[in-house]
């Protein structure tokens, strides 16, 4: 947004917005369209397609690393730029364990079977998917809101529209009852079909996370270094060794560093586009 533009004060409150929502059955960003002086940022200039091309197609995952460390700025820059992975209204449910402690390293990799991948990577990077520290992060939102004026849709998303949304209750009961609702609300208009369960909380967490570890892997690829994704792991030593919270789940363990010279063990193995790709 540039200076001279303010946010908006929307006017509709969140209960409001859910009736319309519900009502007209199309779309819940619960942004009013209608309103004039909204927020512009428009599409940077220029294409990178070339680059990202190289950059995608040249991650491979690694196995065999030199000993060259990673400087302290890539490191930083390549989390940083994981951080900026798209997430289920924002909520960010990721976090990112740099394993550097020789003993906690050693741990980790034989956590992680002994693979080579792990046993000769610079850096390993336990990443992690908080399935119960959305309110957290929703006040964050709140706290944090880069402008002076914070909108009030905003507000209200972030102190009442997550918990009806994320809060499932005392052993999913909540949930359950949302689930129901859903189901029968279903029967006549779209509806979010979730998360209502303990696993629907794991898969909603994991999908961003997942979103995030490929961003990561991408930028080492970017800033001239290599990955392997890991999730050939011991999960519940994993879990012991950084003291996860219960509501954490280890997506994967990431292996980075600098490529050796016999890193990537096959040619890509890929598969002819019409295997995955459907137009409908
Ligand atoms: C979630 C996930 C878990 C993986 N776990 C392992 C692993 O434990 N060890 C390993 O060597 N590779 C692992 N891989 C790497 C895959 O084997 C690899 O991505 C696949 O063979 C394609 O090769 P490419 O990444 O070089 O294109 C994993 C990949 C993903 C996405």
């Amino acid at each position: 947004m540039s200076e001279t533009e303010q946010p908006i004060e929307e006017k509709s409150s969140f209960l409001e917005d859910l009736k319309d929502t519900l009502r007209r059955g199309k779309t819940i960003d619960g942004y009013d369209y209608n309103v004039k002086k909204r927020y512009h940022e428009p599409a940077p200039d220029g294409n990178h397609a070339e680059e990202f091309k190289q950059v995608v197609e040249s991650r491979r995952s690694v196995r065999k690393f030199t000993s060259k460390q990673i400087p302290k700025d890539v490191l930083d820059a390549c989390l940083d730029l994981a951080l900026l992975a798209p997430s289920s209204c924002n909520l960010q449910p990721w976090e990112f364990h740099v394993v550097q402690s020789p003993d906690k390293k050693q741990r980790l990799v034989e956590a992680c079977m002994s693979q080579n991948a792990a046993t000769t990577a610079a850096e390993l990077i336990v990443v992690v998917a908080r399935t119960n520290n959305w309110r957290e992060i929703a006040k964050l939102n709140i706290e944090q809101w880069p402008q002076p004026k914070i909108p009030k849709h905003w507000k209200e998303f972030y102190t009442k529209g997550v918990a009806f949304t994320y809060w499932q209750g005392p052993f999913h009961a909540v949930g359950a009852v949302k689930k129901a609702f859903t189901h029968a609300a279903g029967l006549f208009r779209p509806m979010p079909r979730g998360p209502f369960t303990k696993s629907d909380m794991r898969v909603w967490a994991i999908k961003s996370t997942a979103l995030a570890a490929e961003n990561l892997m991408l930028a080492f690829r970017a800033h001239g270094f290599d990955s392997c994704p890991m999730e050939g792991m011991d999960e519940v030593r994993v879990r012991k060794l950084l003291d996860l919270p219960a509501d954490a789940e280890v997506v994967m363990v990431v292996g980075a560093g600098e490529r050796a010279k016999d890193g990537v063990y096959f040619p890509r193995v890929k598969f002819d586009r019409s295997n995955f790709i459907r137009y409908v």
